[in-house]
């Protein structure tokens, strides 16, 4: 079998005209420009990349952007006033905290003191219980992106097995959630799970959100099933630096009925999916 690629880029392309078409009008007809905040802490090199690319998405849909650079000094009482600011401009209605933070800055504390309706990353612990919960929330984008690709692929999800590889509260953990709430039977698995493979072999949608270089390997796939390569791994190979997944594509390819390329596959429906939760935002802002 060869397996299908699911197109992100193409798919991701599509969401943001989306997006694009809809503030237009919310522009045009109710004068109102959704507006998203990130504040980036410190010179994280791979969090720059994101946060400049994030930046030129927002603008590209006509959406304002309104970044927040600070030093990696800044401290938590500086940070926190930052994002009580933010959460008082009715002008920002998400408001996004480029993670990781600095080693001196509680992470939860700050995420948790931004308003949960502006919360576009879906990481606040009350957006977490709502998920959880199947009760209206912001729902994380890189699950939220592997989601919409699903349903696109397969119509209904209803009744199939899925395995979830990796139990991040950004990725595995919510992804799961998402998955029980269209009724799939869903299993956790994770590094310490036993009998990886013959897990993942029972597979119908097997999702890889490890942060592990090619980990999953054909062998571990059900034939036919669909693969969800979550990972980005920056790897050297013969000398030249690669990016690669967390699943081992030219193997698992050979074998799946579906997967998603490293890149172009999740990682362009996260920050399509970022503009999607604050044009979602806005809308629930201005009812
Ligand atoms: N760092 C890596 N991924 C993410 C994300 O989805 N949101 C935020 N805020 N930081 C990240």
């Amino acid at each position: 079998m060869v397996a299908k690629v699911i197109d992100g880029k193409a798919f991701a392309a599509n969401v943001r005209a989306q997006v694009a078409a809809h503030v237009a009008r919310l522009k045009e007809q109710n004068g109102i420009t959704p507006g998203l905040a990130v504040v980036l802490v410190g010179e994280d090199p791979a969090s720059k990349v994101y946060v400049r690319n994030k930046h030129a998405s927002t603008i590209e849909v006509g959406m304002e952007s309104f970044e927040h650079r600070l030093p990696a000094e800044t401290s938590e009482a500086e940070l926190l006033a930052l994002i009580d600011r933010l959460n008082g401009d009715p002008a920002v209605h998400g408001i996004l905290v480029q993670l990781p933070l600095p080693g001196h800055l509680n992470s939860e504390l700050v995420i948790n003191r931004i308003d949960p309706a502006k919360d576009v990353d879906g990481f606040h612990i009350s957006n977490v219980g709502l998920l959880g919960t199947g009760q209206k929330s912001m729902v994380p984008c890189t699950p939220l992106g592997c989601l919409m690709m699903l349903r696109d692929h397969h119509g209904k999800l209803a009744g199939l097995n899925a395995v979830v590889v990796g139990r991040s509260n950004i990725v595995g953990k919510p992804m799961a959630q998402l998955l029980l709430g269209d009724s799939c039977t869903v299993t956790i698995a994770h590094s310490r799970t036993k009998d990886l493979a013959e897990v993942c072999r029972r597979a119908d949608i097997l999702v890889a959100a490890v942060g592990r270089p090619e980990m999953i390997t054909g062998d571990m796939v059900k034939p036919g099933a669909t693969v969800i390569d979550v990972g980005i791994n920056r790897i050297e190979r013969d000398g030249k630096a690669k990016l690669v997944g967390d699943v081992d594509y030219d193997s698992a390819a050979a074998v799946a009925g579906a997967i998603t390329p490293v890149p172009g596959g999740v990682g362009p429906m996260t920050i399509a999916c970022l503009l999607a939760n604050t044009l979602t935002a806005c809308c629930r802002a201005n009812g």
